[in-house]
């Protein structure tokens, strides 16, 4: 089996003249290429995920080329200088954001950012230079960017830390927030093996000091939070959250803020227009889809994809690979460590995975002190890998690291694996449903098609 199919149509722009028919017949044929492969591999990327076909449509039709400025529930009281996409607005305000505010149990959500860091920068930018702001270490799994778009912005940066890159030090945090009284305390886990315990990390911030408004950045968990695998920062005291919307929530590239405190929202919302512009309608019509095929099974998906993480960190452990977290159960989230070291550099254990059709992250910032690899099950959970998939899976990636078998068979296992029922966890369509994607599905795939 062939994964790679596309490199020999590569074009050298030195030397080549191509027409736009020769270079749209390139550009179809490594994105069909790019597609099979997607069907057969597996991807245990955590900062990504799959989206729902049906849930993909809004990024090909006509509202991804429109602007959707005015939110205002009533059409004909709205100004509508932009009304390409007025009669479509119902799918920002009647079902992303009221979704997002049902299941995140918030008054207020915006969905203007495009990603999970432009969430950060909006939450960051409102405050002022020279204001004391809290982040957390990247020994404590928080983001790379967080403290220099502070610093950019001329804030104070303090800096929390913690005995293990599971637990903050509490003592640390009360002392910092006595002294220095940081305007916001942002908590990010771009590497997080176990949710931070919010509440209890409120309680010490706000008994410190008052004023600090704590920040949940919860750009990894949405999907966990949303199924009840990972407590909601909003239910624990945190005054907001942020998210991405396609880690472990399968949804399109976006960001999302959200809070019960109305002058937190009134900030962003003043904030926004400097750091947006349009905020992509047919992604936002994209994430209510992806909510919508999520919420009557939201809890099944988050507590499988814990599951199946646990079970293959205890089956790759028991093949002698060295998993992070043995003390925990290896994961309570989506998350896998795994360090190869001294068998295998983290680079090369990446590349025999991927030449055996599994993706995975190798990164040097894990707080691990070394390279190591970043599994994530919920992209393969939310395409159909189940609990008892895990000890094959295991077998598949310990046979691909020590070189025991070609990566050519053990792809053709990984594809196969890959055959069970995709998207298992999705709302199947109703008649009146069906008719309706019925019409949508002939309208843009006649377009595509050039028959009408
Ligand atoms: C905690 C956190 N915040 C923000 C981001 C950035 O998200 P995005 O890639 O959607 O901009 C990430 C990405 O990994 C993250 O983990």
């Amino acid at each position: 089996m062939t994964l790679t199919t596309n490199l020999d149509l590569g074009i050298d722009p030195e030397t080549d003249d191509p027409s736009g028919a020769q270079l749209l017949t390139t550009a179809l044929s490594i994105l069909a290429g790019h597609e099979r492969a997607a069907r057969q591999v597996i991807n245990l990327v955590p900062a990504e995920n799959a989206m729902w076909p049906i849930a993909r449509l809004p990024l090909i039709a006509d509202l991804a080329s429109r602007y959707m400025f005015d939110q205002h529930p009533d059409p004909d009281c709205a100004q509508w200088r932009f009304p390409g996409a007025r009669e479509a607005q119902w799918l920002e305000t009647g079902l992303t954001v009221p979704l997002l505010q049902r299941m995140l149990g918030s008054a207020h959500v915006n969905v203007r950012p495009l990603s999970g860091l432009q969430a950060m920068e909006m939450t960051l930018a409102c405050y002022p230079a020279g204001a004391p702001v809290a982040v957390l270490s990247p020994s404590q799994g928080g983001h790379y960017a967080t403290a220099d778009i502070a610093r950019r912005l001329g804030q104070h940066v303090l800096t929390v830390t913690g005995p293990d890159p599971h637990r903050l030090d509490l003592g640390q945090l009360a002392g910092l927030c006595a002294t220095k009284r940081p305007a916001l305390f942002y908590i990010d886990q771009c590497h997080a093996l176990m949710p931070y315990d919010i509440a209890a990390i409120t309680d010490t911030v706000k008994e410190a000091s008052p004023g600090t408004v704590v920040h949940a950045d919860i750009s990894h968990l949405l999907g966990l939070v949303l199924g009840g695998a990972v407590p909601n920062p909003l239910d624990c005291g945190a005054d907001s959250l942020s998210a991405s919307t396609h880690k472990s929530f399968p949804g399109p590239q976006k960001g999302i803020l959200a809070t019960n405190r109305s002058g937190i929202a009134a900030s962003w919302q003043l904030v926004q227009p400097q750091l947006i512009s349009s905020h992509h309608f047919g992604s936002v019509a994209a994430l209510g889809l992806a909510l919508a095929s999520f919420a009557d099974r939201a809890g099944d998906y988050a507590n499988t994809v814990v599951a199946c993480a646990r079970s293959l960190g205890k089956h790759l452990a028991s093949a002698g690979w060295d998993v992070a977290g043995a003390d925990i159960g290896y994961t309570h989230t989506h998350q896998l460590w795994v360090t190869t070291t001294p068998r295998l550099a983290a680079r090369v254990a990446a590349e025999r995975l991927y030449a055996a059709g599994i993706r995975v992250n190798w990164l040097e910032d894990l707080p691990l002190g070394h390279p190591a690899l970043r599994l994530g099950l919920a992209e393969a959970v939310w395409c159909g890998l189940a609990p008892a998939d895990m000890p094959f899976l295991a077998q598949l990636i310990d046979q691909a690291l020590t070189g025991a078998r070609e990566p050519a068979d053990i792809a053709t296992d990984v594809a196969v694996l890959r055959t069970g029922e995709r998207f298992p966890f999705a709302v199947h369509p109703d008649e009146a449903a069906t008719t309706a994607l019925g019409e949508v599905t002939a309208l843009l795939g006649g377009e595509v098609g050039g028959t009408s």
